[in-house]
């Protein structure tokens, strides 16, 4: 079987920290030049073919102007409001729910970067521990 299709299926989720400005936009535009890419464009996206809700979770790093760059925000903005992770309300009352979407963004944070830039940098490793294990329900509390 294919590598990509192999790890998608092996994966609980796919973590992605860094996600740099190229591998953004090569997500966005559906390529899949190499193994990471090839994995996340073979992503089970609505659950339909592995039966499994399962997230790719990203943290978008990157100089201070390429984060503020226009495309980025477009691009983040295909993750996060088309592709997102969020529930749906699909009743007539609202009364039925499912969740959509595959994509989990943890925004940069604002500090001075190695060129001297401040923002865009990767969100610290604590956080993006603690998104891991809330959406795999690692937590103490479950
Ligand atoms: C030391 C070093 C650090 C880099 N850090 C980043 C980064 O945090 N974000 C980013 O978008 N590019 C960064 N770059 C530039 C990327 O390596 C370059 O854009 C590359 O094409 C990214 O390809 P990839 O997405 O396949 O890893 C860095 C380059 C170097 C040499």
């Amino acid at each position: 079987m294919a590598p990509p299709i192999r790890l998608r299926r092996w994966a609980d989720m796919l973590v992605v920290a860094p996600l740099s400005a190229n591998t953004l936009a090569k997500v966005v535009h559906g390529m899949s030049d190499n193994l990471l890419t090839s994995v996340i464009r073979a992503w089970d996206t609505d659950s339909s073919i592995d039966m499994k809700k399962k997230v790719i979770l990203v943290a978008p790093a990157m100089n201070s102007a390429m984060w503020r760059n226009p495309v980025t925000e477009k691009q983040i903005r295909v993750l996060t409001d088309d592709w997102g992770v969020k529930e749906e309300v699909t009743g007539p009352a609202g009364e039925a729910r499912s969740i959509i979407g595959w994509f989990k963004v943890i925004t940069p944070i604002s500090k001075t970067l190695a060129c001297g830039d401040t923002g865009g940098a990767m969100a610290s490793v604590p956080s993006i521990c603690e998104a891991i294990e809330r959406d795999l329900q690692l937590n103490a509390e479950g």
